[in-house]
């Protein structure tokens, strides 16, 4: 099994968080979201940080706290918020830390439930089109993670892990 670290990505509400963290349960190891160490650590969640000052500004925000994150060796496994695997400032990060990097790979539908019915605010994804669309546009950056795990709805979470784990390179 590898000993690289990990990094999820994918569409808001494919699951990086709880996968992340069931992960780093399996893995005794420790996981973190981008999203939560961005509020840590600016007092202000991503979604406060979008609508109060844009996206552009948040995405600086984004990759500053990406490179601090990956600075820290003993998180083990990093879920990322979902545009910031599409950033090509990003990926580099990633790459050139040697992560691996995992596209957890949900069907719109999924994503759109948990989006919609979640609590958790998501201001780039107000309604379903603009939802469906940025799905759509995001698709080929995803798919430049090293590995694609498929996840549906009926795919139980210990499948998933087994998943991942067995193709750890
Ligand atoms: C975003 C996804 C969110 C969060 C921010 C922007 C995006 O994270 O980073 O609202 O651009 O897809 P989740 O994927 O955890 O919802």
């Amino acid at each position: 099994m590898t000993n690289r670290r990990i990094v999820l990505v994918g569409f808001m509400g494919c699951g990086k968080t709880t996968v992340a963290q069931e992960l780093a349960r399996r893995l005794a190891c420790s996981s973190i979201d981008l999203d939560t160490f961005i509020t840590e650590t600016h007092g202000s969640s991503p979604a406060q940080i979008i609508k109060r000052d844009g996206e552009t500004t948040f995405r600086l925000i984004e990759t500053s706290a990406l490179e601090d994150l990956l600075k820290q060796p003993e998180v083990a496994v990093i879920a990322l918020g979902g545009g910031a695997w599409t950033i090509p400032a990003n990926r580099r990060l990633v790459e050139n830390q040697n992560c691996l990097s995992i596209w957890l790979d949900a069907p719109f539908e999924l994503c759109w439930q948990r989006i919609h019915h979640g609590d958790y605010q998501r201001p780039l994804a107000p309604d379903r089109e603009t939802a469906q669309e940025r799905y759509e546009s995001r698709r080929a950056d995803y798919a430049l993670a090293e590995l694609r795990v498929e996840v549906s709805v009926e795919k139980q979470m210990r499948e998933i892990l087994g998943e991942i784990i067995s193709r750890m390179p």
